[in-house]
């Protein structure tokens, strides 16, 4: 046998060589009008009569179909079958079939006879239908991890020829191994029509990451372009391999924390019930997958363990750990002391992880625990002591008050910047803060009283020599303490210095300084005596002259501390 390819129109056409003839083969579509061209159309010979198409029926015997005279315009139809009422001829003598069927698909034979010849063509007709689009039946629910599962069958109906149908993974061919992957495929004909549905079904042995896999089915058929069935996924079972248990709860976990306990596996479809081991106590959940711990307590620390319920040993442990700070501080509330007496602080602490201990005394921090062997008035205060592990703070405090006797450490007096006044100082120590009595009338400048440290200033314009007292005395007791003042008048009328009571002295100390004046003189001439005397070089003393200014001011200042 031999193959040839004739050139026909707009067809390509395969034709097969008969001894003796070629035989054209034509293709027409199922449904529609078939055209069965007579000699490529070179069918009209001079002095032509008439063109008659033919069969040969089922049976071997001649079927005539219809006769174009030459000269009349109307064919003649002479079929008496099915063929009567679906054929005609066309003006360049083509056979022309509507609703074509695969019944068609025969040859038929045009013969052209005119005054000196007759000659006979003959056309094979195929006629052809593209298939129904594909589609996925009888797909799995589910594919299993490793395990070879009948995935789905690919159909597609009414073609002619019978269409091919390929499995596609992810846009990729699948291809028979025969191990992991079994295609089938079937081909059956529709006794009506005579088209083929191919159905083709798919084994396939799934991975775990073949559940992001889609799977389609693509129809190929000579007609024209491969169709694709829409695209199908699986879920993927697998057993489980891994148990895990969680602490949902926030970390850390406090005493009257809930603490939930997720457990979760890893197969799929994940197990539904599991098996918590609560400290040693077997509790079975349905249904879900978690535990809650109400309100822990440190005594709810331990091991925590959950399991399948059909394999004991897929088990994940977790350790809890409930952390706890329990805090005592003795003293606390409002603390009353005596000055100079004792305080023992002590903070007990029992946690479940190394406490930070931190103290700050009126809200600045103080180094380490405060202690009091002897208190003061400093030491008076609120302090807070704040203990901490992660997650727990807890902040204690007392507040110190100390109180004392008044005493008073100093009484002083100066006299103002201007002269006019004298400026009594008393200073005191003691709490709650003493009140001052002055036994002369004055003003009251200035008061401060910081850390039982009590300053009072007394500004008054002594007109005669006074004896001044300042009297402290708070809810504890007294103290006096008094001072001699000496008038500012009198001094001012009878001497110009600046000593109140210094007249005396600023005598002496002229008389002391003109003394030295004249020894030095004295000095001096007997020095220039004896140089003259002598005629010897020049000598000059580097003494320098006693009685400065400073030493006078010096003198002052003692003379004041001496009136005490
Ligand atoms: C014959 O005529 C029909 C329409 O009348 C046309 O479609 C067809 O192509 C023609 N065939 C040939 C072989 O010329
Ligand atoms: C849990 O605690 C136990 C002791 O109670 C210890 O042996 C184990 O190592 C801990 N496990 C973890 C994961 O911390
Ligand atoms: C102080 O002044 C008041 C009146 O302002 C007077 O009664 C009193 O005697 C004065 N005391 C002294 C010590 O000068
Ligand atoms: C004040 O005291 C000074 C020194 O003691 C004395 O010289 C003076 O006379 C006294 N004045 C009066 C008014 O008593």
């Amino acid at each position: 046998m031999h193959s040839v390819i004739c050139l026909f129109g707009a067809f390509i056409v395969a034709a097969v060589f008969h001894p003796g003839s070629c035989v054209q083969t034509v293709i027409g579509l199922y449904g529609e009008t078939i055209e069965v061209p007579c000699n490529n159309g070179n069918n009209k010979p001079d002095g032509l009569i008439f063109t008659k198409w033919k069969y040969v029926k089922d049976d071997g015997s001649p079927g005539d179909l219809l006769v174009k005279q030459a000269l009349k315009d109307e064919a003649t139809v002479s079929a008496t079958d099915g063929y009567k009422s679906r054929v005609s001829i066309a003006a360049n003598s083509s056979l022309m079939i509507t609703q074509g069927s695969l019944a068609d698909q025969r040859v038929f034979t045009c013969m052209v006879v005119s005054l000196t010849n007759l000659d006979e063509y003959s056309v094979e007709v195929k006629v052809y239908k593209k298939p129904s689009a594909p589609v996925i039946k009888n797909k799995a629910k589910e594919l299993e991890n490793g395990k070879l599962t009948q995935l789905g069958e690919c159909v597609v109906e009414n073609a002619n020829p019978p269409a091919d149908l390929i499995w596609m993974k992810n846009n990729q061919p699948l291809v028979d191994d025969g191990k992991t992957i079994i295609i089938t495929s079937t081909i059956t004909k529709e006794p009506g029509t005579g088209l083929s549905s191919t159905s083709s079904s798919l084994q396939y042995t799934a991975r775990k990451e073949d559940v992001e896999s889609k799977f389609t089915c693509t129809a190929k058929h000579v007609t024209g372009p491969d169709q694709l069935s829409a695209p199908e996924t699986f879920p993927i079972h697998y057993p489980t391999e891994k148990v895990n248990l969680q602490v949902v709860s926030q970390s850390p976990i406090r005493e009257g924390d809930d603490v939930t306990l997720k457990c979760q596996a890893d197969g799929n479809p994940p197990p539904t019930s599991f098996n918590f081991n609560i400290k040693g106590k077997k509790v079975t959940v349905t249904d879900k997958d978690v535990y809650t711990l109400t309100s822990v307590t440190r005594a709810d620390s331990g091991v925590y363990k959950c399991s399948l319920l059909d394999n004991a040993a897929m088990e994940s442990t977790q350790n809890v750990t409930v952390s706890f700070l329990d805090v005592s501080l003795t003293p606390t509330g409002k603390v009353l002391k005596k000055h100079g007496e004792n305080l023992v602080v002590a903070l007990d602490k029992n946690a479940s992880a190394e406490a930070k201990v931190t103290w700050t005394k009126d809200n600045r921090k103080l180094d380490k625990q405060p202690d009091f062997s002897t208190v003061t008035y400093s030491d008076a205060g609120l302090y807070v002591c704040e203990v901490s592990i992660e997650g727990i703070k807890r902040s204690l405090s007392f507040e110190l008050t100390v109180e004392g006797h008044p005493k008073i450490t100093s009484l002083t007096k100066h006299r103002s910047s201007d002269s006019k006044h004298k400026v009594l100082m008393c200073e005191a120590e003691g709490s709650p803060k003493p009140e001052v009595q002055w036994n002369v009338n004055g003003t009251n400048d200035e008061t401060s009283y910081v850390n039982g440290k009590a300053t009072y200033k007394l500004t008054v314009v002594p007109s005669k020599n006074l004896t001044v007292s300042c009297q402290v005395t708070n809810k504890l007791g007294t103290d006096t303490r008094e001072i001699s003042v000496f008038s500012l008048f009198e001094e001012d009328t009878k001497k110009p210095e600046k000593n109140e009571d210094g007249a005396e002295q600023a005598k002496v100390i002229v008389g002391v300084v003109v003394g030295l004046l004249l020894a030095a003189a004295l000095v001096g001439l007997i020095y220039w005596l004896y140089i003259k005397k002598t005629r010897q070089g020049s000598w000059k003393t580097g003494e320098k002259e006693t009685g400065t200014s400073e030493e006078s001011k010096k003198l002052e200042e003692n003379n004041h501390k001496a009136d005490v």
